[in-house]
């Protein structure tokens, strides 16, 4: 059985045996899958990770789009203390498409806020294509967060006040960049929402609203595609064209697409599938159908 350290741990590569494929911290397991390539030792956390590699291993021996690194994160809440991340470390691959599923409480949205930096880890670094980020100042991870990420969530999180239209315009303003009408009335026509653009989110049905929010996270031509369940509040038959969108920009766009989900179907899509338990990964990438139903949804 591994027993964790619960304590505050500084990042330090020296002692980590990392898994090359998804990120994994394994110094602590003694049974880890060992291969040696071109001389060089790996270690995996499981066989789905020894195959991807070996597939690819030119891809797997660079460092990853973004790395997260022994990431902790603790809420204080009127004097309880919750460990939400606990030495967190995972790798995600430029292009893949990456499921995170797991118990409800295990962490997957705290680490997509952090991932995407929204929110600040209490410890732990995070590189962006091999890159120390966690350093940048506020206003530098504002402009980064703007310029790389787009953000789906399951409310939507629209501004109820602003038409569809602004609400898609507001991460152009906020990166000063030049509203282009014509460019954005294409895209509600594409994504079939020509009629609803002037509309207010309150007059748009669940689809609409998360169909205004994939443009709106589209609008900066982000690099990576954030999802904390975005199917989740809609319709199967809706939610299969939103997630057949957002897939078909990881496929034919090229997006980094990565998707908090309770849903094996959606998982089963995916080239990545991350397990989340207690704040960090477990050696678990099958997607099981029957424990990811939600049991108080
Ligand atoms: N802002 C916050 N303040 C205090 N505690 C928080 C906060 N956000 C999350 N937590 C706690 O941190 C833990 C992880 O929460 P998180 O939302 O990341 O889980 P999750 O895996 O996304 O769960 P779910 O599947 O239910 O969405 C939970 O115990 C949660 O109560
Ligand atoms: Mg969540």
């Amino acid at each position: 059985m591994r027993q964790r350290n619960t304590q505050l741990k500084t990042y330090s590569n020296s002692d980590r045996k990392i898994d090359p494929v998804c990120g994994m911290n394994l110094s602590e397991y003694a049974d880890v899958v060992e291969i040696s390539h071109q001389e060089k030792k790996f270690y995996f956390c499981e066989r789905a990770c020894e195959e991807r590699f070996k597939k690819n291993p030119d891809r797997f021996q660079k460092r990853p789009l973004i790395e997260l690194a022994d990431i902790w994160k603790t809420f204080n809440l009127g004097g309880v203390e919750t460990k939400a991340l606990a030495g967190l470390d995972l790798h995600i691959w430029e292009g893949d498409f990456v499921a995170i599923i797991g118990a409800s409480g295990s962490g997957k949205s705290t680490a997509l806020n952090i991932l995407g930096f929204l929110d600040q880890p209490t410890s732990g670094n995070i590189f962006f294509n091999g890159k120390d980020v966690s350093k940048l100042s506020d206003d530098e991870k504002t402009e980064f967060r703007s310029k790389t990420f787009g953000f789906v969530f399951q409310q939507y999180n629209l501004i109820p006040w602003l038409t569809a239209y602004e609400n898609v315009t507001l991460p152009l303003i906020f990166s000063g960049k030049k509203v282009e009408a014509k460019k954005i009335e294409t895209s509600f026509q594409e994504i079939g929402l020509r009629e609803r653009s002037t509309h207010r989110p309150f007059e748009l049905s669940g689809g609409e609203q998360q169909r205004t929010a994939l443009l709106r996270a589209l609008a900066n031509d982000p690099e990576i595609i954030l999802g904390d369940e975005p199917t989740g509040n809609l319709d199967s038959e809706t939610g299969n064209k939103i997630l057949n969108m957002l897939i078909d920009l990881n496929k034919s766009r090229k997006k980094t697409l990565i998707i908090v989900t309770h849903d094996a179907d959606i998982a089963e899509k995916a080239d990545q599938v991350i397990t989340f338990k207690d704040g960090h990964l477990v050696r678990d990438h099958q997607v099981r159908k029957k424990t990811y139903i939600r049991p108080f949804a």
